[in-house]
């Protein structure tokens, strides 16, 4: 696909404080007078928004892995679809909160699916298709499920073991080093203020060193 705008991507564990950091993110590209797009996953589209109700629901508890990851990909087929590459097509940046990183992270790592699966729907849902930049918050589990704790009732994924977590974690950080091209680790286990600076400081790098 021919793409003229930007596409960033947000993930880390729960409490990691993402929706501050999307915030942050999107006060840095809109000074730039970028034109951006905020969106989510799952989610993104009123199809993508009912299928994120049946993965988070408790109803499902009994949901099936592969049932699982096949909605993600569905939503995320949609999302694809309608939203992110007809706005990165006419020069509109996109900045997701979670994108394919979570699905190697969640479902992969955390419910054990081999990542040759993913990826397998990861090439037939998207091609070559990556993010330019993905930003992972990190802090130890104990503290953002701490963080996490009393905000909402959990959802499906919330209510897993620490273990899981950690087993998430751990993929988000295997991964950005693996790929540090594309990848940002900004670390959120420090005061609100350091971490924004980080994001700023983080992202206008980027942005000098030919992101934009
Ligand atoms: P949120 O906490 O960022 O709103 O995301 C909702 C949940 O969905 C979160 O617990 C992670 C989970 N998730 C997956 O399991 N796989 C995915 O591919 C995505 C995008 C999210």
């Amino acid at each position: 696909m021919q793409r003229k705008g930007r596409f960033i991507t947000l993930e880390g564990v729960e409490g990691a404080g993402k929706s501050t950091a999307l915030e942050t993110v999107r006060e840095v590209i809109e000074s730039e007078g970028i034109p951006l797009r905020l969106t989510r996953e799952p989610g993104g589209t009123p199809l993508g928004e009912r299928v994120r109700e049946l993965l988070l629901s408790h109803e499902f508890t009994g949901m099936a892995d592969d049932t699982e990851a096949l909605l993600v990909f569905a939503a995320r087929a949609q999302h694809l679809a309608e939203l992110i590459q007809p706005a990165l097509k006419q020069g509109t940046w996109v900045l997701s909160d979670r994108f394919t990183d979570a699905t190697y992270a969640y479902q992969g790592a955390g419910r054990g699916m081999p990542a040759e699966r993913i990826a397998t729907l990861e090439q037939w849902v998207q091609g070559p298709f990556r993010p330019d930049l993905t930003l992972v918050l990190d802090l130890p589990v104990e503290e953002g499920l701490r963080r996490a704790a009393g905000r909402s009732i959990p959802d499906r994924f919330e209510r897993e073991p620490r273990a899981f977590f950690e087993a998430v974690r751990r993929c988000y950080l295997n991964r950005a080093a693996d790929a540090p091209g594309r990848y940002r680790v900004i670390d959120a286990f420090r005061p609100l203020d350091d971490v924004q600076q980080a994001i700023r400081d983080t992202l206008t790098d980027w942005l000098r060193g030919g992101g934009r």
